[in-house]
């Protein structure tokens, strides 16, 4: 059996939803617990698929893990293994994270080579020349990462490209080194910035994240904290793109809306009238949008790639062409052509599509290969004549709890079905 969505297309999305803790801020920080002495607790925290086998990746080396729905305590004190196993790891690119903290607290780590979202190649040599920078050996062999950590030691790190994921990583190999480490060239996504405030708030000394250069003093030890992630920039922007599509009226709670300003200027100049206050936005979108000419993906603060699927699919019902850039991740089109079955006009040049905007799509039965692209099709089907059933849905549900919920909170009428493949 597997499930799969099914959207009745047609209807315009109304009313209010709160936005759940980002899954990109919840995963680092959960590995980030491993360093932290006594209990920590993380308050909304969203049990998307990722975060629970974040969780039992957790478990499996003997933390304990006390899941009372979004309220989770980790005790990381009893911890017997470094050993992070190739069941888990190829299940979430995130195990990865796991590398900083266990070098951080056992000084060794062992880790399979990480899976997650078949997006393009998603190489991991910056996060291991960082770590040979803090002077760990690294052998990779037999499809494991094997890092030794016993000579570590602080240093200046330059990235040679603004990786999220390396410079959390980094970031929690340095928190518990004797001295200063300073990265330059980091990302700047704000859940770097969120894993700064969780790890500052369990002991350590870190600033700058936000900025390109972050500087780690280390300290002798972390303690055990509560946090609560930030809310998830993604979602949020998803469903005001699904708004934008449905021609709908909806306001977001729990939001940060400075998160989503490149997202809603590009809606802005095509014809959506926003109201933004410090946690919620509201938005209105009462006609049919004009393309938006061109969209370049780029690295925080410029356009999310994981928002291109999205506004991918809102190019398909604008008026005119649109074309959509994507500059990080090579394999990121696998929607178009599930689009086109639906109707769309999509054509593919590289590391472009070029979207004409037709007036209408038609359901179809269509398969998400990958999360964000699987967001996108439940969006389009919010606008296609008839039923749109969507299959692959274990791809949404990694990083949306229960998408069609939230949608139907707004209105949507979207049932999750059970099916024999
Ligand atoms: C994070 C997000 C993901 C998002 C991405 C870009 C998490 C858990 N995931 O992924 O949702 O799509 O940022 O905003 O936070 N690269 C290398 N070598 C490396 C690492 C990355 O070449 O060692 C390349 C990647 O192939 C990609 C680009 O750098 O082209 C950006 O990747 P990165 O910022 O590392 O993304 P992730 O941290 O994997």
């Amino acid at each position: 059996m597997t499930e799969c969505l099914v959207v009745k297309g047609g209807k315009y999305l109304e009313g209010s939803v709160e936005i759940t803790s980002a899954k990109n801020a919840i995963l680092p920080i959960l590995a980030g617990t491993v360093m932290c002495n006594g209990v920590t607790v993380i308050e909304k925290c969203t049990r998307y698929v990722d975060v629970d086998i974040m969780l039992d990746i957790l478990e499996d080396i003997g933390c304990k893990v006390n899941r009372e729905k979004d309220f989770i305590a980790i005790d990381c004190s009893t911890i017997q293994s470094s050993y992070i196993k190739d069941n888990f790891s190829k299940k979430i690119r995130s195990s990865i994270f796991m590398l900083g903290p266990l070098l951080s607290r056992f000084h060794y780590a062992k880790v399979a080579y990480p899976g997650g979202c078949n997006i393009g190649a998603r190489p991991i040599d910056l996060h291991l020349d960082g770590l040979r920078s803090l002077n760990v050996k690294i052998e990779e062999r037999h499809g494991y990462i094997t890092c030794d950590g016993s000579n570590m030691r602080a240093n200046s790190i330059h990235l040679d490209f603004p990786s999220v994921g390396a410079t959390e990583n980094i970031m929690m190999a340095a928190v518990l080194l004797k001295g200063t480490t300073t990265i330059y060239n980091v990302a700047c996504e704000p859940e770097i910035e969120d894993l700064q405030n969780f790890l500052n708030a369990a002991g350590a000394k870190i600033s700058g994240a936000g900025t390109k250069t972050i500087t780690i003093d280390g300290v002798d030890r972390l303690y055990g904290t509560t946090y609560t992630p930030m809310s998830d920039r993604i979602i949020a922007g998803t469903y005001i793109i699904a708004c934008a599509m449905s021609q709908g009226k909806i306001k977001l709670d729990n939001v940060i809306p400075e998160h989503n300003v490149a997202l809603i200027n590009k809606l802005r100049q095509a014809g959506c009238r926003f109201k933004i206050s410090p946690t919620s936005i509201e938005m209105l979108c009462n006609k049919r949008l004009n393309s938006i000419a061109a969209i370049d993906t780029q690295v925080y603060p410029g356009f999310p790639t994981d928002l291109q699927s999205q506004i991918l699919t809102l190019q398909t019902i604008s008026r005119g062409t649109s074309v959509v850039t994507e500059n990080l991740y090579e394999t990121r089109f696998k929607v178009a052509s599930e689009l086109n079955k639906m109707g769309a006009d999509i054509t593919l040049n590289n590391k472009s599509a070029i979207v004409r905007g037709v007036p209408r799509l038609y359901g179809a039965e269509v398969t998400a290969g990958d999360l964000r692209g699987g967001a996108g099709l439940v969006i389009a089907g919010l606008k296609a004549d008839g039923y749109t059933t969507v299959l692959g849905v274990e791809h949404i549900d990694r990083g949306y709890k229960a998408i069609e919920c939230d949608l139907c909170r707004l209105n949507a009428d979207i049932t999750r079905k059970q099916i024999k493949m």
